[in-house]
């Protein structure tokens, strides 16, 4: 037989970090919390590092990744900053915000975090550990979502053993991560902001500071297939959405009060107060839980396309959305 790698899953003290900081720095790759969803980790001026964050995720490198950073100070050495992205960031940085830039060619990048664009995503994570993190290894960290390509992202620590657990060298592990959904991603490259993924930072806040934003796709693949959604973020099972009630080989997972819905062989409540924070926070651990062999659908209630909401059904639409 042959032996399994584990990973180190270490509780993030001082030691752990220290640890993991020193593993990013050989060009190793770390799965760490941040405010969204789980991160997999590697050195971003590393094309050794980044090359092995798509092949652990099975993602194709046509797909750029983000790169976190501690603040805007340090964003600045790497991507072309304006006043617009200045504004931002001084409200929502640190926070679940990525800004897609003009990328400093000199600030030393591998190229491979931005899949041959002159772009690159950048946010600044709200989270103790990722903190400590980026502050301990002293390098920009890319880090797309801790799963394999396509699948539910990591909201918990086993979340990530589960899908990569024998790609990554060490697990920071954090608790839940309360956000629960990823980053929003804003296009500021052109003329006019283009929200490329919708998420906890909404579209008429940041509309508030810097005027009109348009909504575009982050799907890479999309112009060649233009309003197609492409499945993403999906359990195995199927989704349905917009469901009343559930079939007796189907789960059901529920928004708000749900006593006299009937169906499924199984059933989670995302908020029984109807909280879409609540609901943004255990959206993946759900339906993590309810994929399991013998389900023949996860059936979803409607959930309301209004602040939290309008991310949630974005993630919901492309888990249902036909499989590639
Ligand atoms: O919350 C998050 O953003 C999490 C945590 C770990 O920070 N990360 C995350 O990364 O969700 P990932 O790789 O799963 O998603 C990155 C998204 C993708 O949709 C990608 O296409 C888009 O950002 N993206 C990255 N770089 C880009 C660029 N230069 N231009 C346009 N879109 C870009
Ligand atoms: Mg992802």
């Amino acid at each position: 037989a042959v032996t399994e790698k584990r990973p180190d899953l270490l509780p993030p003290g001082p030691a752990a970090i220290a640890r993991a900081a020193e593993v990013l720095r050989a060009g190793g790759l770390v799965a760490f919390p941040t405010e969204t969803v789980y991160g997999l980790g590697g050195d971003a001026t590393s094309d050794r590092a980044v090359a092995a964050i798509f092949a652990a995720k099975g993602r194709p490198s046509f797909n750029p990744l983000i790169v976190h950073v501690p603040d805007a100070a340090t964003a600045e050495r790497y991507a072309v900053v304006d006043e617009r992205a200045t504004a931002l960031m001084e409200v929502y940085w640190p926070g679940p915000l990525t800004l897609v830039l003009p990328r400093r060619a000199e600030g030393g990048l591998s190229l491979l975090v931005s899949a041959g664009l002159d772009t690159v995503a950048i946010r600044a994570p709200d989270h103790p550990v990722a903190q400590a993190l980026l502050a301990a290894c002293d390098r920009p960290l890319a880090a797309p979502s801790a799963n394999r390509s396509g699948a539910v992202s990591p909201t918990a620590p086993h979340h990530v053993l589960e899908s990569l657990g024998d790609r990554v060298d060490v697990v920071l592990a954090g608790g839940r991560c309360p956000v629960g959904l990823e980053s929003t991603v804003l296009d500021l490259s052109g003329p006019t902001p283009a929200l490329l993924r919708p998420g906890a930072v909404l579209r008429e806040e940041i509309e508030r500071l810097i005027g009109p934003v348009t909504v575009g796709t982050d799907d890479p693949e999309a112009p060649k297939s233009p309003g197609q959604l492409a499945s993403h973020y999906a359990p195995s099972a199927p989704v349905r959405l917009e469901a009343g009630e559930a079939a007796a080989d189907e789960a059901f997972l529920t928004f708000g009060p749900d006593r006299f819905v009937r169906g499924g062989a199984a059933r989670l409540n995302l908020s029984t107060q109807g909280d879409l924070n609540e609901a943004a926070a255990n959206l993946f651990h759900h339906l993590r839980q309810l994929d399991k062999p013998g389900i023949r659908a996860i059936a979803v209630m409607p959930i309301p396309e209004q602040g939290l909401g309008v991310a949630i059904n974005d993630r919901l639409r492309r888990a249902a959305a036909p499989r590639g």
